[in-house]
């Protein structure tokens, strides 16, 4: 049995300002509220820029908002001479739940390789907060090497040295298809997203692959999320660009198989 519960991610990389995001996280509360949505049925989530974070943390918390936050990178470090680095460790003073590890745009524009996600992902864990690591595979390593070979071997690299009782989630990002407007299909999504599990009982044992959520990230909106989540590989959604408008983000929540 599939105990999963389905977690909605935005990612809202470099966009809205502190009080853009005030506005935003309050607008949002209320939407999901009227709605009558259940956090326990779907959790909800938002990575705010690291500046935005200390407000988003004072609202869910003075209105007791039923919503979680992380960031969007985390440093490999705990604390010291690392100019511009935020630790994890202040991340979890910040009410941070999740944080983005490995997103194709660290991985493209700052030389993020395998081992520093790698050291990301284990930097987080070790500071209580939950890694969003990201895979996927460009179009050309996609031509060139198929549909899962990329997202699997980025996968068992980040994972080395991680235990198997470590709460992850993962999340699917095909290059190819991130703001670009070209969606995966579903059965494209659910076989790498397949293929990831079955990696995930390899390094962690199938507890973990069992429990692990693994998200699909990639152009998703209100129209195509159903499809989605009906496949049973796929617990979720990492969403960029339709996370950043409130009725869009919270419908994309609302998903109804
Ligand atoms: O992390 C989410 C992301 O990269 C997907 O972006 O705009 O295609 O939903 P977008």
């Amino acid at each position: 049995v599939n105990t999963r519960t389905p977690l909605i991610a935005g990612n809202w990389k470099m966009n809205l300002d502190h009080l853009q995001a005030i506005a935003f996280v309050q607008k949002l509360a209320w939407t999901l509220k009227d709605a009558g949505h259940k956090y326990t049925d779907v959790e909800v989530s938002v990575f705010p820029p690291f500046t935005d974070i200390r407000s988003v943390q004072n609202l869910v918390e003075a209105d007791k908002l039923e919503l979680a936050y992380g960031a969007q990178d985390v440093s490999m470090h705990d604390s010291g001479a690392y100019t511009g680095e935020i630790p994890g460790g202040f991340l979890n003073a910040l009410g941070c739940s999740y944080v983005i590890i490995g997103h194709s745009e660290r991985r493209q524009y700052h030389g993020e390789n395998d081992e520093i996600v790698g050291n990301k992902v284990k930097a987080a864990l070790k500071h209580g907060v939950v890694p969003v690591l990201c895979v996927g595979e460009t179009e050309a390593e996609l031509e060139e090497f198929g549909p899962s070979a990329v997202p699997v071997a980025q996968l068992k690299k980040a994972l080395e040295g991680v235990s198997q009782d470590a709460a992850i989630v993962i999340a699917y990002e095909p290059v190819w298809a991130i703001g670009t407007g070209k969606v995966a299909t579903e059965e494209q999504a659910e076989a790498v997203c397949a293929a990831i599990r079955v990696a995930l009982g390899e390094v962690l044992g199938d507890a973990a692959a069992q429990r692990t959520r693994i998200l699909y990230g990639g152009s998703v909106k209100a129209n195509n999320i159903a499809g989605f989540m009906r496949q049973p590989n796929i617990d979720g959604a990492l969403v960029g660009g339709a996370s950043l408008d409130v009725a869009e983000f919270s419908s994309i929540a609302r998903f109804q198989k």
